[in-house]
């Protein structure tokens, strides 16, 4: 299902990406040496569920927690638990939230006392190779070129970039049309144009080494093959007749 979203649509779906947006940042304050990742999930469901709203990925597909985390080589889908986060640790908070129909869904990788300048470096780069890959989040250009941007910053690094997991539209369902990789796939066709109104969560998933993942046995956790670190940064955005609005960056430059 693609589905186009009218101004005040996107308007109500602004509700939904800012609380979402307040739990990144409620996250990103509770983050230190000590903390349990379980402890992080519980403080964001109950903050999410103070609005009114509903954590959207507890129970989504079974999904038993409000929030991944995911620390250090785990790409995505870290299930909250007892592991408390060490110094050094890169851990990664994906969440999202739904109320009035509509969801947010964002994620953005923190450092957890002093990292390694590399692990620094990689959490950076993640993060820049969303804006170089918004910079094509225009009417006319296609999710390719978004692709292809992300994938060009993230690759003159050496790094991996995951190809198993992908963006997505997102609004009254957390996973709407069109898949975005954060690579470039040839395909026939040139791939789907960007129109006004279109929802969209772009996500790239980096990892210091291989591209490579396995999941662990929890069926959900996501690892990269190699065990190197691995980083993550999401947004909500919607396509305007102009630039794009970051849908779950509306309070701070996180
Ligand atoms: N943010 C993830 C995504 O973009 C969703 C997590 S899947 C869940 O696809 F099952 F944990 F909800
Ligand atoms: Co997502």
């Amino acid at each position: 299902m693609l589905t186009i979203k009218t101004k005040s649509e996107i308007a109500q779906m602004q509700k939904a990406c800012t609380i979402t947006e307040k739990t990144l940042l409620l996250l990103r304050d509770m983050v230190e040496v000590g903390i349990t990742t379980e402890a992080l999930d519980k403080e964001a469901r109950r903050f999410i569920e103070s609005f009114g709203a509903v954590p959207s990925f507890l129970n989504y597909n079974g999904y038993p927690k409000s929030v991944c985390i995911s620390v250090n080589e785990q790409v995505v889908h870290g299930i909250p638990d007892g592991y408390k986060l060490r110094d050094g640790d890169i851990v990664s908070c994906d969440v999202g939230a739904n109320i009035d129909g509509y969801h947010g869904d964002a994620a953005r990788t923190f450092i957890v006392g002093n990292a390694s300048e590399e692990a620094k470096k990689l959490v950076q780069v993640t993060r820049e190779s969303f804006f170089h890959g918004i910079e094509f989040a225009k009417v006319g250009n296609r999710i390719s070129d978004i692709s292809k941007a992300i994938q060009a910053h993230a690759e003159q690094y050496g790094y991996g970039v995951v190809r198993d997991l992908i963006g997505h539209g997102v609004g009254t369902r957390l996973h709407e049309k069109p898949d975005i990789p954060n690579y470039y796939v040839p395909r026939m066709g040139l791939g789907v144009r960007l129109v006004e109104g279109m929802t969209l969560a772009i996500e790239p998933m980096i990892n210091m080494g291989t591209f490579a993942v396995n999941i662990l046995k929890n069926g959900w956790t996501v690892v990269s093959a190699d065990n190197s670190l691995s980083a993550h940064y999401e947004n909500t955005i919607a396509i305007t007749d102009g630039e794009p609005i970051i849908l779950t960056m509306q309070l701070e430059d996180a």
